[in-house]
């Protein structure tokens, strides 16, 4: 891999996240050793069109955020929930507001949307771990955690 490449990664087109939504996305992010560990984040659009980036992991035991019933949202979508204890964040800044994790943040990623995608920026992804969205239309980078 040559290490003039930016690393900027293309997540998904903006459009195919609605407005106040967010999708879950399993990376791969190359560590120190040049190993791929498994990187789970979500992406959040906003009722105001803004995209937002965090690692999809609760601070207060680091379980995934749409644990249970796979949403991410407060039931009016103002705030992120998580589905084990229900702490809840604030969406543009990921701190947590109420819950077990009172003060603590979620580990925010930079994301740009560039020429109608939403790009992950500064970090280095693991291509093999990682599918085009438009390859062949195979949503397969796409994947759902599902608890079950
Ligand atoms: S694991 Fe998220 S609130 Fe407990």
């Amino acid at each position: 891999m040559s290490s003039d490449k930016m690393d900027v990664f293309v997540i998904c087109a903006a459009d195919s996240l609605e407005q106040s939504n967010a999708k879950a996305f399993s990376l791969s992010r190359i560590n120190e050793s040049g190993e791929g560990r498994p990187f789970p984040i979500v992406v959040i659009r906003t009722h105001a069109n803004d995209y937002f980036g965090y690692v999809n992991s609760c601070p207060h035991e680091h379980i995934w955020l749409n644990f249970g019933e796979g949403g991410f949202f407060t039931p009016d979508r103002s705030f992120l929930r998580c589905g084990r204890h229900g702490s809840i964040f604030e969406i543009d800044t990921g701190l947590c507001i109420d819950g077990p994790c009172k003060g603590q943040s979620l580990e925010p990623i930079a994301l740009a949307v560039v020429d109608g995608d939403v790009c992950i920026c500064g970090i280095e992804l693991e291509e093999s771990g990682y599918q085009d969205p438009f390859d062949d239309g195979d949503d397969t980078m796409e994947i759902m955690i599902h608890p079950e």
